[in-house]
């Protein structure tokens, strides 16, 4: 006999927005909100900011550990070699209707990738780390390639001599960044690239759980990191500086947004209760790259808006989020702002295949319940003798 559900009996707990559930175990990603630390792998975040590449964590997050000079040399080389687009989804990618929002496209472009991928069919955990590594490639030429061919522009083949952040850039823009530029696209890279059990990671967790394809899970968190409360946020918050216009404005404008009870985006986290480590790197590139560029106005405007949420709402314990100042820099880098999102999906990718390949490994269906509050017992009534 199938014993009542627990939930019937009495009413539940409900756990709206799954504040403070765990869902399983990880030795992927610790974000410590308290302290505002954030480790990959049991590396601080500022160390891999400092020292590592994309590639590199990438490779940390997939694999575990970080790569020996042999393991590296491999990975790097497989990586470049993998960002070349299949020639069909090239053809996909220039039939996308005009105005296509590249989050969409990128959706479209990784669902039609699955019928390419050489390894399909396989779903052994060798095979899915493989797939994300071509992933991870491809994520970069996708949206690259997309920016290229929306603007009339010549589409750039991925140069294999580069590195992955630096190519990326170079594919959009058509000109290679210089050192400077390169490093801060590569550590933007390495500081989205994973953020524990976030709701896109969620997404493709719950995707997982059904034992659906790797591909498939990337689709749910590609579709769930679009939004403005997660990824689509990096976009809001640079809208809403570019509305400001100008620093003597900024102040007016947060406490009006306050006022009206609305979110300033950029700020607040479910689990950080202070800075966002990856907030204060990125808030010095946005200030370096004002300076670069020669113009400090949208920085300046930045800096008014945390000094007013700060200090009207450190009680609630908000302050700037990663989306906050990386809008800064993908501007100062030429990024166009409908890209925002879609770049934290190049960095995400690793860090969405890695949890997903972990959880496959001790896999457990996500089904969580409602609670029914609903009628119960209506008569069913014939369409014409309704009212
Ligand atoms: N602006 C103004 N008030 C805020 C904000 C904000 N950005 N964030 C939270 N609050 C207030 C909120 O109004 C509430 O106040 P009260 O208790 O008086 O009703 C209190 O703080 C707690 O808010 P909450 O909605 O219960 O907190 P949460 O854990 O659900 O919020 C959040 C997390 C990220 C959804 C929220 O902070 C938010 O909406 N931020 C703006 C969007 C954003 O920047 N998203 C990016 C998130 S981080 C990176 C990523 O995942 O992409």
């Amino acid at each position: 006999m199938v014993s009542p559900l627990k939930a019937d009996l009495a009413g539940p707990r409900i756990d709206k927005g799954l504040d403070d559930i765990y869902v399983k175990e990880s030795s992927i990603c610790f974000v410590d909100g308290q302290r505002g630390r954030l480790l990959y792998r049991g590396y601080d975040i500022r160390d891999l900011a400092a020292h590592s590449t994309f590639e590199e964590t990438a490779f940390l997050l997939l694999q575990g550990h970080l790569p020996n000079r042999e393991e590296f040399e491999k990975w790097k080389s497989d990586l470049a070699a993998s960002r070349t687009l299949p020639p069909s989804v090239l053809r996909l990618l220039r039939s996308m209707p005009e105005h296509a929002p590249p989050m969409d496209v990128l959706r479209t472009a990784v669902s039609y990738l699955y019928n390419f991928d050489p390894e399909r069919d396989d779903t052994t955990r060798a095979a899915n780390l493989r797939k994300a590594q071509r992933l991870v490639a491809l994520f970069a030429t996708i949206v690259a390639t997309y920016q290229r061919i929306r603007k009339g522009q010549r589409v750039l083949r991925p140069d294999p001599r580069l590195g992955h952040a630096d190519d990326f850039l170079r594919m959009m823009t058509g000109k290679k960044p210089d050192g400077v530029r390169a490093r801060m696209i590569d550590v933007a890279l390495i500081l989205y690239a994973d953020h524990a059990m976030n709701a896109s990671t969620f997404a493709a967790t719950v995707a997982a759980s059904t034992l659906s394809d790797l591909y498939s899970t990337i689709n749910a968190a590609i579709s769930t990191l679009k939004g403005p409360l997660h990824g689509g946020a990096i976009e809001a918050a640079l809208n809403a500086i570019e509305t400001i216009g100008r620093p003597e404005a900024a102040e007016d404008f947060v406490l009006n947004t306050l006022r009206n009870k609305e979110r300033v985006f950029g700020f607040g986290h479910r689990v950080y209760k202070t800075y966002d480590p990856r907030a204060l790197i990125l808030k010095e590139f946005a200030q370096r790259l004002g300076e670069m560029n020669g113009d400090d106005t949208y920085y300046r405007i930045a800096t008014e808006i945390e000094d007013t949420v700060v200090r009207e709402l450190s009680a609630k314990h908000i302050y700037p989020n990663v989306d906050f100042y990386s809008g800064l820099v993908f501007h100062g880098l030429g990024i166009p702002t409908d890209l925002f999102t879609p770049v934290f999906a190049v960095a995400r990718i690793a860090g969405w295949t890695a949890q997903v390949i972990e959880y496959w490994e001790d896999n457990r269906l996500l089904r969580p319940l409602d609670w029914y509050v609903g009628p119960k017992d209506l008569v069913y009534t014939p369409i014409d003798e309704r009212p």
